[in-house]
């Protein structure tokens, strides 16, 4: 595994707040549009009973979404998912009540990282599919636990991130000032006084030696998220001490909040640059037996580059062995 998937704690507290995808801005419910239409197409090719494995699947926004083409298309399917966090479909159930029925019928394994999946799951299955999530994986580990549990006649289809988006270019600029914030130590002194390592007072000293340095950044005072940070602290430092006391649980939630963000934002990036750094990275599969019959960019709504798909069968090399 790499280092991208050995700590998922990031994802877990995300799985928690009941998020179907993991771009709740650019979905308000289930991936749609070109999207959901490549997956219709590649579900209508199914024959017969079909078991699919959907893996790295977040809150099972894909396999949600396969068993609702499934009924669909009058199909009979039993899919499972796996995710290396701790996962929360049913959160999902309760923010969404409509698709309960349909998150009931999936089978979801939280705590399985797809390197290791073999150790949980028993194959074989028709269809293992994947939606921004096998690129987080060692791509040899996954490829090694795909080969052993697809049948001789299954397909591995995936959609991966598209690099380096407009997306990306704002996270690396959210990323300079997680690292400003750092440096200047405002992380470090919210949890030090939500732990109680730090007194009011000291919690106030320490503000008024940072907050100034902040008021006197002409670069980042244009920025959101530099904006909100210094908008927050500047409150807290003006509270008494006993207003401060009560912000303590708020305080540390707020602090824990962004520290994730900006964990999966960091997963993201890593993503990011080792599929700019490798654009044949997906080749990998084929060197653990798989065979690329198809790629291709995906545009959402006709112009946006939402990913890429690649769809691959069991090589002929592979059925001799
Ligand atoms: C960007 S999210 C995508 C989730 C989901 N497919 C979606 O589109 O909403 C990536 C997911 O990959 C999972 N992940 C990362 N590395 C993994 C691994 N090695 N094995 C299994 N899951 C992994 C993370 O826990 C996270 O839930």
């Amino acid at each position: 595994m790499d280092k991208n998937s050995m700590n998922n704690n990031h994802w877990s507290t995300y799985w928690q707040s009941g998020v179907l995808t993991s771009l709740p801005m650019d979905f308000k419910q289930n991936y749609d549009g070109e999207l959901a239409d490549f997956w219709r197409g590649i579900m209508a090719q199914n024959q017969g009973h079909t078991r699919i494995l959907d893996l790295c699947t977040g809150n099972g926004a894909v396999a949600i979404l396969l068993q609702e083409l499934a009924t669909e298309l009058e199909q009979s399917v039993s899919i499972t998912a796996v995710d290396a966090s701790v996962i929360h479909p049913s959160m999902v159930a309760r923010q969404f009540p409509e698709k309960g029925p349909i998150i009931e019928r999936i089978e979801f394994i939280g705590q399985c990282p797809v390197e290791q999946m073999t150790e949980q799951l028993t194959g074989p299955f028709d269809l293992i599919v994947s939606q921004y999530g096998i690129e987080y994986c060692d791509t040899a580990g996954a490829a090694q636990a795909i080969q052993a549990l697809l049948l001789p006649k299954g397909r591995l289809v995936f959609v991966s991130h598209a690099p380096e988006t407009d997306i990306h270019q704002y996270m690396r600029h959210e990323e300079r000032i997680y690292q400003l914030l750092e440096d200047l130590g405002v992380f470090g002194l919210m949890m030090n006084f939500h732990q109680d390592r730090i007194s009011a007072n000291g919690f106030k000293n320490k503000l008024s030696q940072l907050l100034p340095t902040m008021h006197n950044d002409p670069t980042n005072r244009s920025k959101d998220l530099f904006m909100t940070w210094l908008g927050a602290l500047t409150q807290l430092s003006q509270m008494n001490n006993n207003q401060l006391k009560e912000q303590k649980p708020r305080m540390g939630q707020f602090t824990q909040q962004y520290l994730d963000a900006r964990a999966r934002a960091a997963d993201m990036l890593a993503v990011s640059d080792k599929l700019t750094e490798n654009p044949q990275w997906y080749l990998s599969f084929a060197e653990h037996g798989l065979e690329l019959i198809d790629h291709g960019p995906i545009l959402y709504q006709g112009k946006h580059h939402a990913g890429d798909q690649f769809q691959f069968k069991v090589g002929s090399k592979s059925l001799d062995q």
